[in-house]
């Protein structure tokens, strides 16, 4: 890190008087090192640069595609009356669903906020290292969604289903966040909630992958899909938490505003069971009364919410000294 770099955070701060010792400068510091270990060791530690496992040595037919637990009508007495043939297809298309979210919001809600940060879009003062490891998580993601997307296609293969991805609508998160993007049209309010979008997608689908659980009764295929993508995950957790901050610190007041609503809007659109989905698989599969048993579950409060876990948000919110600040019931 060297004077020369014109957009260092940490070398600006110094020159607009702040000095080594101010909590800020400290917690800059700190993060830079960070990032800069993380692009160091990105050539060994990537997903991308590893052997590829053999998915069709992987795949048992006999082991569950999605575990029961996660199905918001698992308990439900017309899911329970389904022979087991009819179960199976719904936890397949589960799985085709979960693939298919985290493909989308890697395309349209992931990488579009990391092009941003890359091309210091919000004038924040991103440095060179932190758009090289910005670039490698871009690379990363569109990795993973090959992964996903073979997942898919072995179960397909394997299973003799055709379940297309194209017959699900639009991921409930994607479809949330082209509803405030599209709706706002000031190109760097715009910008503020792609960020925001990005950060919680970031920092919370580690949350999400560890849903598919390492419980035997599940599909090692699917296991093993998830395990290598989150390891690259929180790597891609601390890169975006440091983005946050560096972005956060230079926006203005509205603007802190605006991206805090912008990430309880993210983590909501996020959290969510996507009843949308559910309600299409259960029509394609005709499942006698699917549609009041997924009603049923959207009902139940209780199954409202499939990612339940913002703690990474919270601790940024701490972090940047927005705790008080952001509208968020954390329970
Ligand atoms: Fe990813
Ligand atoms: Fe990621």
């Amino acid at each position: 890190m060297t004077l020369a770099e014109p957009h260092n955070r940490v070398e600006s701060a110094v020159l607009r008087g702040l000095t080594r010792d101010s909590a800020v400068v400290r917690g800059l510091a700190r993060d830079s090192a960070v990032i800069r270990g993380l692009a160091r060791s990105w050539s060994h530690r990537a997903t991308v640069k590893k052997a590829e496992p053999d998915l069709d040595d992987l795949f048992d037919l006999g082991k569950r595609d999605y575990p029961n637990a996660l199905l918001p009508f698992a308990d439900h007495d017309t899911f329970r009356g389904l022979d087991t043939d009819q179960q199976d297809r719904l936890r397949s298309w589960a799985w085709i669903a979960f693939n298919k979210n985290v493909m989308d919001v890697e395309e349209y809600v992931v990488n579009p906020g990391f092009d941003l940060i890359a091309h210091d879009g919000l004038d924040s003062g991103i440095g060179e290292t932190m758009a090289l490891a910005v670039h490698q998580a871009m690379v990363d993601e569109q990795y993973h969604t090959l992964m996903h997307l073979n997942a898919s296609a072995v179960m397909r293969r394997r299973r003799g289903w055709p379940m297309p991805n194209k017959a699900l609508p639009d991921v409930r998160t994607v479809r949330r966040q082209h509803e405030v993007t599209s709706s706002e049209p000031d190109p760097r309010r715009r910008a503020i909630d792609t960020l925001a979008y990005m950060t919680v997608a970031e920092i919370s689908i580690s949350a999400y992958l560890d849903l598919i659980s390492e419980d035997e009764a599940i599909q090692p295929v699917n296991r093993a899909t998830v395990a290598l993508h989150n390891r690259d995950e929180r790597a891609h957790a601390t890169i975006a938490d440091d983005i946050a901050g560096v972005v956060y610190d230079t926006l203005s007041e509205p603007e802190r505003d605006l991206y805090l609503a912008g990430l309880v809007d993210a983590m909501t659109a996020f959290a969510g069971n996507d009843f949308a989905a559910w309600h299409r698989i259960v029509e394609l599969e005709r499942v006698p009364g699917g549609r009041a048993m997924i009603d049923d579950a959207a009902h139940d409060g209780g199954h409202r919410n499939l990612v339940q876990d913002f703690t990474g948000i919270r601790k940024l919110c701490n972090h940047v000294g927005a705790a008080d600040r952001i509208q968020c019931d954390w329970t």
